[in-house]
């Protein structure tokens, strides 16, 4: 199993994320950031996912409570006050560890070359463990991250909400030279959310599926119903089931209408690849990628 960090921020479709990932993956543990909802909350929330479905063994380090150059921002409108509104709930049956996100990113990820991050909110934390180890670029297998939109937002119209919460962060991270998979809105708004789907995970027969359905009944009229950070997720578990391509992806920090923007390098003869062992003759765009090329964007 492909060992993960996953870094969250829950959040109805981040529950997802934790969910698929304790199934698929080797979950080293789950990390915190200030996004959909405050730090504590989302704390709280991973804490009470993971003691839905039993994985109490999985630790959970809460991280920075938001961006360190503007105020967070929140999404209520989406997720509710708590972050994760709807499923009644006990309190977590333990705390998070008494170790920071970033300490437990920059630890781990330096001392086991097999470790993949996976982030679901903001990349606050993601930054932060690069500025504290700028070697964790070249020591990670890759970032998985729901966030951004090849040409498309959902928090504004040019931006993904994820991305823009905290855009110098995400400058930081897509300027590192780490290997990065971005599962943006282009793909993930293919993954709505059906009244059908909700009806089956209820029927499952177990506290999990409940639990996803008592979810999917707040998240499906809270606005945004995709499903978005479970795809960041599936992606790796199963690459394909994500149809890619290797693009140039940078970061918009100052347009008046654009902050927080995913600029996507659609053009056929862009050359500034970062990684200099790709065929630089590979396809270009998503829409003629071959299976299994290496991509930003998706
Ligand atoms: C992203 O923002 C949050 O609302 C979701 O959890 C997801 O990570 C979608 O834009
Ligand atoms: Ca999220």
């Amino acid at each position: 199993m492909k060992k993960i960090i996953l870094d969250c921020d829950p959040g109805h479709d981040d529950a997802f994320a934790i969910m698929l990932a304790a199934k698929h993956l080797d979950v080293l543990g789950v990390t915190t950031v200030g996004g959909n909802g405050y730090l504590p909350n989302v704390t709280r929330n991973a804490l009470q996912v993971l003691d839905q479905i039993g994985r109490a063994d999985i630790p959970v380090y809460a991280g920075h409570a938001g961006p360190s150059t503007l105020p967070l921002v929140i999404a209520p409108n989406v997720h509710g006050e708590s972050g994760m509104d709807g499923p009644s709930l006990p309190p977590p049956s333990r705390p998070a560890e008494g170790r920071h996100a970033v300490d437990f990113i920059v630890e781990t990820v330096m001392s086991d070359a097999e470790v993949t991050l996976v982030a679901t909110g903001p990349l606050t934390n993601i930054a932060a463990a690069l500025n504290r180890e700028p070697r964790i670029a070249q020591k990670v297998q890759a970032l998985y991250l729901m966030g951004g939109g090849a040409y498309c937002g959902n928090w504004t119209p040019a931006a993904e909400f994820n991305i823009w919460v905290d855009a110098e962060a995400s400058y930081k991270v897509f300027h590192s030279g780490m290997p990065l998979y971005m599962a943006g809105v282009n793909l993930t708004r293919q993954c709505p959310v059906l009244a059908e789907d909700i009806e089956a995970m209820r029927g499952f027969g177990n506290r999990a599926g409940v639990f996803a359905a008592e979810l999917l009944d707040f998240f499906a009229h809270g606005g945004d119903a995709h499903l978005h950070d479970p795809c960041a997720v599936a992606w790796l578990i199963d690459p394909s089931l994500v149809r890619s391509a290797f693009l140039h992806v940078d970061i918009e920090l100052t347009g008046t209408l654009t902050r927080g923007m995913t600029v996507t390098d659609l053009r056929p003869l862009q050359t500034h690849h970062p990684e200099r062992d790709l065929d630089l003759d590979s396809p270009h765009r998503w829409d003629d990628a071959p299976e299994g090329a290496p991509f930003r964007g998706s």
